[in-house]
């Protein structure tokens, strides 16, 4: 596997082009399964979660073209039965469930495990969708659903942790080809959520209130292929942003909406970053002492739990104590041992993780256990003493485009090892 091999402290200095949105163009491209017409998606990222949807969508008919950031999908004729393995092995795949109910009125998907950062369940994914009138039952490890018909009626899917973001997605697919009118309650309210509602409504769909807790959906009977192109990725703006913080550097993120940050812009300009919205791009620069914040991770507009492990790397260099809360994911922690490898001084009480920071980390080999967790190691890194090796970064070309080719050109001293 891959690795990253990090010379740590360097100021960040520059440009920097934020990609398409991951968690926005995964429901997006499943919802392509809607049509049998041709869509076409601009702003896409090549990412290896991307490309695994791509292969999905294949496994189920859909003709599927990459041309540089443009995709092409056409979903003529498609089957209700995904490559089991296939799905399994992502978790955001559970996406295409809803699609393919709305469309064939029938599915069949691997049940996605959970992963490291907890249980990860889909209740509210099959409450809402048994509220559209379908059957749904677990067996051999798979989602089988199955509607003759789905009829529109409230849905209220808030959670344990509030909303669900791929919850909102499938409910919201499947109820554009229901007959009459469905309302979801406690609706995600993430950007994802309304890009994929700009995208179906593209594609002759009607949904209203998208982003806000109540979304109502009427029905039609049939959608139509469309163009659309992706929001920006919020999260790998806020990790640009969090990175030239850390570094004491500048830089100017291109292409990224600012408004989709608030929560963030807010935590940093708490922390003393400077951050200075000059038109569409921000600029980020430390300014001075860096002080400690507390974070609690919230549903969108709150601060997001994608961001939390990057903070968590800041506060390490801040001098005080920082306390962490995360609300969303019971084990998101998986980056504190391997940041205490760096130096860091955090111990995690309950659903908190206290950091006393002020200290420079020192580089040192560490494992990345998720796609957020290995961020945070490059972006401590960049800052330690000596040099840091990221292994296992499989999990970063998941979700950032060119991580290593966008710090490199910012005058990051980043190598990426090429298993032999
Ligand atoms: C999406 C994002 C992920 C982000 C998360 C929260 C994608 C591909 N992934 O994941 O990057 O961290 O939103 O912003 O878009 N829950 C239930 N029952 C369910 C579904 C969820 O209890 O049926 C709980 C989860 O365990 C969690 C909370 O609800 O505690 C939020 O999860 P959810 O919004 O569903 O996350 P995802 O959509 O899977």
């Amino acid at each position: 596997m891959d690795s990253l091999l990090i010379k740590g402290g360097v100021p960040l200095h520059g440009d920097v082009q934020i990609s398409g949105a991951k968690n926005a163009v995964l429901p997006i491209m499943a919802a392509t399964l809607l049509t049998a017409e041709r869509c076409v998606i601009r702003n896409v990222p090549d990412l290896s979660d991307v490309k695994f949807m791509g292969r999905i969508l294949e496994s189920l008919g859909c003709t599927v073209k990459f041309e540089g950031d443009t995709l092409t999908v056409q979903a003529h004729r498609i089957k209700g039965h995904g490559d089991y393995d296939l799905i399994r092995k992502m978790r955001g795949s559970i996406c295409i469930l809803g699609p393919l109910l709305g469309r064939l009125r029938k599915a069949d998907v691997s049940q996605p495990g959970g992963c490291v950062i907890g249980t990860r369940p889909i209740d509210l994914h099959l409450k809402g969708l048994r509220a559209l009138g379908a059957k749904i039952v677990i067996e051999e490890g798979y989602v089988r659903a199955k509607a003759p018909r789905l009829t529109g009626t409230e849905i209220f899917l808030g959670g344990r942790s509030g909303p669900t973001v791929l919850g909102t997605a499938n409910v919201m697919s499947a109820a554009v080809l229901a007959e009459g009118v469905t309302i979801i309650e406690s609706a995600a309210c993430e950007p994802e959520v309304s890009d994929l509602a700009h995208f179906l409504n593209s594609m002759g769909a009607k949904i209203q209130g998208a982003g806000s807790p109540t979304v109502t959906i009427t029905g039609v009977k049939e959608l139509h292929g469309a163009e659309h192109e992706v929001i920006p990725d919020r999260i790998e703006a806020a990790t640009f942003a969090i990175a030239a913080a850390m570094t004491n550097g500048e830089i100017t993120i291109n292409g990224a909406r600012p408004e989709h940050l608030n929560a963030v812009i807010d935590k940093l300009r708490e922390a003393g970053v400077k951050l200075e919205r000059r038109g569409p791009a921000l600029v980020v620069k430390r300014g001075g002492v860096l002080k400690p914040v507390d974070v609690t991770t919230l549903p969108y507009a709150g601060f997001p739990t994608d961001v939390q492990a990057q903070m968590m790397a800041l506060m390490c260099l801040t001098p005080g104590i920082s306390i962490i809360t995360e609300r969303i994911f019971e084990s998101r922690f998986g980056h504190v041992a391997e940041l205490g490898r760096l130096g860091a001084d955090i111990s995690i009480e309950g659903p908190s993780a206290i950091v006393k920071g002020g200290k420079r980390l020192s580089g040192a080999p560490v494992m990345a256990s998720d796609l957020r967790a290995s961020a945070a190691l490059v972006i401590a890194g960049l800052t330690a003493k000596g040099t840091t090796q990221v292994n296992r970064i499989y999990h970063l070309d998941r979700g950032y485009e060119k991580i290593d080719a966008k710090l490199k050109q910012l005058g990051g001293r980043i190598e990426r090892i090429k298993e032999t």
